[in-house]
């Protein structure tokens, strides 16, 4: 059943394309976004003046990107929340709080309790999850799901994938609704959600071999340090996760810039470093502090845009194909799946069983 791969996990990175394909299934025309399973009105959205987003893992990392998309396209406030921690904070919820929580499995108990704990103070609880009929779902009051079918290893890949595609259409839905979001620019959008499916296949294609052969770079290392702006920095801590879940690799994720403010300390000669550096009105920005990681010795694999300009600095190179800027979390997450796979399997890992991990939480 895993139809020729050597594990779940690599089948399930390369069924992304079509799971992102299932993902937009009946759900995009031209300038708008129909999510029939989520019944939302637009007068029903302007009543909501902040969006809370409560998930575990991998879910929490996609709720970091849909944060900086519904903020840019539909200018709400969005606080993304650890599940564990939600209901110890006492959180501030009126009926003009909107709450998404996010699960691949829909039994994660911290994401489940904060579910309870955010309806039972009046809030209107949209689900965003893969299995169908599992229990978060059927207390939600709007569930959309993921469509991305049965994902077995326990580092999750294609739910991922495909909840940073929830909330791009969340985010294009509801600034469609809040009419902050003009037909030509939704059109754009739109149009380059759909080709996501196929430049995630061509991106597999051309760079799977690269990424193998870089995986020795990294197998014996004992540390690394993913860094990013803005979007590239939700990606980086998806990357970073990836890797120490299944290489047991120590892998650290910061925004770019934090870097002077005390990790800088920590790279040395020979430390890999990746640098996210897909967006493009803070390349210059990301750039400067990849110099001041090679100064130190760091050895960096730059995420760039294909057709970017030349970048001197870079010891590696990965090109993903171009998107909107704000689409780019969707690409640049696939070479760092891709390098985490790589790299467990050169160090003799149980890559869809690792150590101490189960696939569903449903203890607190
Ligand atoms: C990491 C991973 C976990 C899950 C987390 C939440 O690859 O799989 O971090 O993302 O346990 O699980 P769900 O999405 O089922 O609530």
């Amino acid at each position: 059943e895993k139809a020729g791969y050597d594990h779940f996990m690599l089948k399930e990175i390369h069924e992304q394309p079509e799971a992102l394909s299932q993902c937009l299934a009946g759900r995009l025309d031209t300038t708008d976004i129909s999510l029939d399973d989520v019944n939302l009105t637009a007068d029903e959205l302007k009543q909501y003046d902040r969006i809370q987003v409560i998930a575990c893992g991998t879910a929490y990392n996609s709720g970091l990107v849909g944060k900086y998309a519904i903020e840019k396209l539909a200018r709400i406030p969005v606080e993304v929340y650890i599940g564990s921690e939600y209901r110890y904070r006492d959180p501030i919820i009126d009926d003009r709080t909107l709450v998404i929580v996010v699960s691949q499995s829909g039994e994660t108990a911290d994401t489940l309790a904060a579910l309870r704990e955010a309806q039972d103070k009046g809030a209107k609880v949209i689900a965003i999850c893969n299995v169908v009929g599992s229990t978060i779902p059927r207390e939600a009051d709007e569930v959309l799901y993921l469509q991305a079918g049965p994902e077995i290893a326990v580092a999750s890949t294609k739910a991922y994938i495909t909840m940073l595609m929830a909330f791009y259409m969340l985010a294009i839905y509801f600034g469609r609704a809040k009419d902050l979001l003009a037909d030509e620019d939704s059109r754009r959008l739109i149009t380059a959600l759909k080709a996501l499916p196929k430049q995630t296949q061509q991106l597999i294609d051309e760079n799977e071999d690269k990424i193998k052969a870089l995986a020795s770079e990294f197998a014996n290392q004992e540390n690394s340090f993913f860094i990013g702006r803005s979007i590239d920095n939700a990606v980086a801590i998806e990357g970073a996760l990836k890797l120490k879940e299944i290489s047991y690799i120590h892998a650290e994720s910061y925004a770019a810039g934090e870097l002077k403010h005390g990790t800088l300390a920590l790279i040395e000669e020979g430390v890999p470093v990746v640098a996210l550096a897909t967006q493009e009105s803070v390349l210059d920005k990301t750039l400067s502090n990849v110099k001041e990681v090679k100064a130190r010795g760091g050895v960096v694999t730059g995420v760039t845009l294909a057709g970017e300009r030349e970048i001197e600095d870079l010891d590696y190179r990965i090109e993903i194909p171009e998107t909107e800027e704000l689409l780019t979390s969707i690409l640049a997450v696939v070479p760092l799946q891709l390098l985490a796979y790589y790299v467990a399997v050169e160090r003799g890992c149980d890559v869809d069983q690792p150590r101490n991990l189960a696939k569903s939480v449903t203890v607190e």
